[in-house]
């Protein structure tokens, strides 16, 4: 129980907690990684028992009599941890010292993460900042900025102590205006204001530039070793993203990686390509190794570095007495070639060709010919050499250039089916084995004209295979057209004079396009039973466009015929799937004369025939008047014109004859001087009558078309209005007259007359003797004043037509 109640005593816990006397000063440590720092512990009593501090696993001595206790921590552990603790009144209190340890970042790096094809309006693409060996990664900031804007800030909330290394990924959009924008990526801790120990901040920038590799050296090198020497071939290249290498022995994949790549086995007349590739571009090295041939005692300084070709070729040229004919050879892959070395040189060892095949031995000149049947090495190297009687060595290379023209060019569309109008497509032309592809030029057709010409730049001694595409957006005249490529080498002045270019089959384009109605005329005409097919027009478009004809806005069938009447405006609509086009057309319909008429007329003279005689046709048609069979001109109607009449119409389309009678009609009156109706006469003959008051004394007697009266015994009664009319078809012609009686008696004289009468009447009874009374009457024109004089008579009065 005694133990345990002393090591009870002994525990932290037992720190009364309002009265514990440590002080720590600094009470926190922000320090740097590797750094030291002390810290003053102090205690507010001097009576303790003892103070000491625990440092990890390690325990400094007690001291009793001291009120503080400087300590040194060093911050080389970022796990490091450090606590004061002093044993007052039999229980133990402790402070832990506050540590923070941090690391500035070693290195940032801004690189690219997606593949920026251009700096189209749009584009996105990631950027990567690489923060190296940083901590603590939680009070570590990222500050992005885009030229001198800042842009985006990143923080981490991890809590791990150590150094890390720390991403941040900011996506941005390029426009247009960006380019040459440069996009920084800046790298700070912070540990806010009120840090107690202002730890030493850095702040590690780093700005992209999107830079597509680039070699430090040339890109094409001549190395020569010794054999059985190592050497170390160099394709370091600069580039933002860091290129990725790779490299191929004459065109065999090495499986490296790396810049700089070690070589034990060199091969002769090796060809090495090294190629850097990011994003942004992927050059190409070549460097061509040479294996001195030690038996030939070289020369060659070799600590001379490696030279370019050119420059080693030169270099050798300059003082070497060896001339090479021809210096320069362009020959076909497989065809032989010939050099030959002379010198100048007397008193030389001897001199000879070198070379994967062909070489000669060592040989006393002065001319030496390297002779190849078939050249069929991509790689070839060949260089006379010549030794001294001193022993010196020098040599000379030709430069060989082997071509090989293609074994197909073929134009294909990248994708199936038709182009379409006013859409952009493409056609790619594949060249397949072809050397060198520097020397290529390749021509795009459409029928004869030239389009599209495409270079090379990337180099290759070997056989190829290219394309190049035409971007065509083609207009509805592309369809039918033939596009063709034809791939040139053009191999400079010591090359053949003309290599015939290598053509693709044509390639027939076929584009889809609205339809278009063409050579329609605004205006057609036809004749009778005309069809709307009968319009002459094209109408061309892809797909074929179907045709429909519209009158009135209603569709109409092409094979109907078309009457007279339907003469108008009709609406061509053809139409396919990429749309339609309209063509209004207006068709006159015409047609030969033609006559529908009567027979025979009846005519009032100074009129008209009635129904008029027209004939209908289109054009309308000349009329000419024949009367009896002779040419008659028309005039207005008399009555001597009645007779047999022909018309002839004519227009373009024909001919028509009508025949007709005409019967003039009149209607003449005479009056005579008395103006008592004479005669009347017309065609057809007039009828008399007469209108009046009938009355038993008024007879009526019909002689031919003659009408008379008789009054007798004519009374008062008989006083009145009596009308004359003669009428016939032309109409009717009236006269009145007035009856008037004369003498007439007062009644009383009447009565008188007939007591008289009855007197008589019984003087006759009684003579028996009759008598009669005898009346007088006469005629008076209704009008007084109108006395009718003789000079009208045969003048034909106003007539009342009844028409
Ligand atoms: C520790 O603190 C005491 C009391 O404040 C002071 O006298 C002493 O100088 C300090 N020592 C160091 C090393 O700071
Ligand atoms: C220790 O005990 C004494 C008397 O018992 C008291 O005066 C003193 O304050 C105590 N100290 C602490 C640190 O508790
Ligand atoms: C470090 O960062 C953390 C998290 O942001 C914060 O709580 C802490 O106070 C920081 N440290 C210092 C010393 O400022
Ligand atoms: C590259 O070639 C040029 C000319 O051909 C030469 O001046 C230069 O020194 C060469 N550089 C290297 C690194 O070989
Ligand atoms: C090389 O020399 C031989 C003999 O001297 C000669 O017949 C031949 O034409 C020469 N060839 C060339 C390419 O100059
Ligand atoms: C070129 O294409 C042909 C046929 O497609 C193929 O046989 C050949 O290997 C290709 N050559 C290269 C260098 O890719």
């Amino acid at each position: 129980i005694t133990l345990l109640f002393c090591l009870s005593t002994d525990a932290d816990s037992t720190c009364p907690k309002d009265s514990n006397p440590l002080q720590l000063e600094p009470s926190e440590v922000i320090g740097e990684h590797g750094d030291e720092v002390i810290v003053n512990c102090t205690s507010s009593s001097e009576d303790h028992d003892g103070m000491y501090w625990i440092n990890g696993d390690n325990r400094t001595d007690s001291q009793e009599d001291a009120a503080f206790f400087p300590y040194s921590v060093s911050l080389s552990d970022y796990n490091v941890t450090a606590e004061c603790k002093i044993k007052v009144n039999s229980s133990e209190c402790g402070k832990e010292l506050g540590i923070t340890i941090y690391k500035n970042p070693s290195m940032v790096n801004v690189y690219p993460t997606k593949h920026v094809k251009a700096m189209v309006e749009g584009e996105q693409y990631e950027l990567h900042c690489d923060i190296h060996e940083v901590a603590p990664v939680q009070n570590l900031t990222v500050r992005w900025y885009k030229d001198s804007q800042l842009i985006h800030t990143d923080s981490f909330t991890d809590t791990i102590k150590t150094q890390v290394n720390m991403s941040s990924i900011l996506t941005i959009n390029i426009s247009r205006g960006d380019s040459g924008v440069q996009f920084k990526c800046e790298a700070q801790l912070d540990f806010g204001p009120s840090g107690p120990v202002t730890p030493v901040l850095k702040k590690n920038t780093a700005f992209a530039s999107l830079d597509a590799p680039e070699f430090k050296g040339n890109t094409t090198d001549l190395i020569s070793v010794k054999e059985g020497d190592d050497v170390t071939l160099n394709c370091e290249a600069e580039g933002n993203p860091p290129p990725s290498f790779h490299w191929t022995r004459d065109g065999v994949n090495l499986m490296a990686n790396t810049s700089n790549l070690s070589i034990t086995q060199v091969m002769a007349g090796s060809v090495y390509t090294c190629t850097a590739h990011n994003y942004l571009g992927t050059p190409t090295k070549h460097i061509y190794v040479d294996v001195i041939n030690t038996m030939a005692g070289p020369a060659v300084d070799m600590t001379t570095p490696a030279a370019s070709l050119m420059e080693y070729v030169d270099f050798w040229m300059a003082g070497c007495p060896l001339i090479l004919m021809p210096p320069e050879i362009v020959v076909r892959f497989g065809d032989p070639v010939s050099v030959n070395c002379t010198t100048s040189e007397t008193d030389a060892q001897g001199m000879g060709w070198e070379a994967p095949s062909g070489g000669t031995g060592f040989e006393k000149g002065p001319t030496v010919t390297w002779m190849v049947e078939s050249l069929e090495n991509w790689y070839i190297l060949a260089k006379c050499y010549i030794t001294r009687n001193n022993g010196d060595q020098c040599q000379v290379m030709p430069s060989i250039t082997l071509y090989k023209t293609p074994d197909l060019v073929s134009v294909t569309a990248p994708h199936d089916g038709p182009m379409v109008e006013n859409t952009e497509s493409k056609l790619i032309c594949k060249i397949t084995n072809v050397a060198p592809v520097q020397n290529l030029t390749v021509k795009w057709y459409k029928g004869n004209e030239v389009v599209w010409t495409e270079t090379f730049k990337n180099l290759s001694v070997t056989p190829v295979n290219v394309t190049s595409t035409l971007k065509v957006t083609p207009t509805k005249e592309y369809d039918g057209a033939r596009f063709k490529c034809d791939a040139e080498l053009h191999l400079g002045p010591n090359g053949p004079e003309q290599i015939p270019a290598t053509s693709s089959e044509p390639h027939v384009a076929v584009v889809n396009y609205k339809p278009l109605i063409k050579d329609c005329p605004d205006h057609y005409v036809g004749m009778e039973n005309f069809r709307m097919d009968m319009v002459p027009f094209k109408a061309v478009g892809n797909p074929p466009p179907t045709l429909q004809w519209y009158y009135e806005g209603e569709p109409i069938s092409a094979f109907q015929p078309l009457t007279r009447n339907h003469s108008g405006t009709y609406t061509l609509e053809v139409r396919n799937s990429l749309g339609k086009s309209n063509k209004p057309v207006h068709i006159e319909i015409e047609y030969s004369p033609s006559f529908s008429c009567n027979k025979h007329y009846e005519v009032k003279e100074h009129s008209e025939l009635q129904p008029e005689c027209k004939p209908k046709g289109n054009p309308i048609p000349d009329i000419k008047w024949f009367k009896d069979g002779k040419p008659w001109e028309k005039k207005p109607w008399t009555r001597r014109d009645n007779g047999n009449y022909s018309l002839e119409a004519t227009n373009k389309y024909g001919t028509d004859f009508h025949k007709f009678h005409v019967n003039l009609f009149l209607l003449i009156v005479i009056w005579d001087s008395e103006c008592i109706f004479q005669y009347a006469e017309g065609n057809p003959v007039p009828r008399v009558s007469w209108n009046y008051t009938s009355a038993p004394n008024v007879i009526k007697a019909t002689g031919g078309s003659q009408e008379s009266i008789v009054v007798t015994g004519a009374t008062s009664t008989n006083a009145g209005v009596y009308i004359c009319v003669a009428t016939n078809k032309v109409g009717s012609v009236s006269r009145s007259f007035t009856l008037i009686m004369k003498g007439l008696f007062p009644l009383i004289w009447w009565l008188l007359i007939v007591l008289l009468i009855v007197l008589l009447l019984i003087c006759l009874i009684i003579y028996c003797k009759r008598q009669t009374k005898h009346g007088q009457y006469n005629f008076v024109p209704n009008k007084p004043r109108d006395t009718c004089p003789q000079e009208h008579a045969g003048i034909p009065l106003t007539t009342k037509s009844n028409a």
